[in-house]
């Protein structure tokens, strides 16, 4: 069955890579989108990545990611990147039967703000309909239409031990503000991600990230054959 027959009333697809840093999910991504293309030519692939994916979102994740500041602004100013992105970058290129595949989305925002830094998980789920949801416009007619809250069709969770997604950490060179956390800050950063799964096991595909790069290709692969 074919992913584009989603939830989100629109023609393009929503995919979403998501995981612990560590994990290994942006050494796939590339090559993922490019799959994907070869077999959906009809349809353009959108790139993308949270925070950021968009002017105004790059520039809040440079402030995101090199200064401290309190939790809850920390959120909102994930959340606030997340709406200029959704409105001009993914709703657009949904709308326009476009794939977009985002490095990270919402699921990060509960994972590392809730699970590892703590952060009411409430207060999470409120900003998510915030953002997300899509009211209809009732000035064009629309009031007849079901809300909607925009989630991806697909999630593809990179999950690994904490201890090892540490390890291949310290190989990196310049860790940003939170890559710099210690591993049971990452411990709770993946179980809030497993929980999230675990709501909504048809969104989400969890890959073993504890395996060789040829074999996880081989895992995606397969799901592609799947959209
Ligand atoms: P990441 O996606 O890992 O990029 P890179 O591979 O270039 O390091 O970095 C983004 C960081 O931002 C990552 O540590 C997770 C964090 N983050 C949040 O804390 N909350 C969010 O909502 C998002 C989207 C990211």
């Amino acid at each position: 069955m074919s992913l584009f027959a989603n939830s989100n009333n629109a023609p393009g697809l929503f995919i979403t890579f998501e995981g612990i840093d560590g994990a290994g999910k942006s050494t796939h991504i590339q090559a993922f989108a490019d799959a994907l293309g070869k077999k959906y030519p009809q349809h353009e692939i959108v790139l993308t990545r949270e925070p950021g994916g968009t002017a105004l979102g790059e520039q809040l994740r440079e402030i995101l990611l090199h200064h401290s500041m309190h939790l809850e602004t920390e959120a909102l100013l994930m959340f606030a990147a997340r709406r200029e992105h959704l409105a001009t970058v993914i709703e657009p290129a949904l709308a326009a039967g476009k794939i977009v595949i985002s490095d990270r989305f919402t699921d990060a925002s509960f994972a590392y703000q809730g699970g590892g830094r703590g952060l009411d998980l409430g207060k999470l789920y409120e900003l998510e309909v915030w953002v997300q949801m899509r009211l209809p416009d009732a000035r064009a007619g629309e009031g007849g239409q079901k809300r909607v809250l925009l989630q991806p069709d697909l999630t593809l969770l990179f999950d690994l031990p904490s201890e090892i997604a540490e390890a291949r950490r310290s190989a990196a060179r310049d860790p940003d503000k939170f890559e710099q956390l210690n591993a049971s800050f990452f411990e709770q950063v993946r179980q809030e991600y497993l929980r999230r799964a675990k709501d909504d096991p048809v969104r989400f595909e969890i890959i073993d990230a504890n395996q060789s790069k040829d074999h996880i290709w081989n895992l995606l692969q397969n799901i592609i054959i799947k959209i």
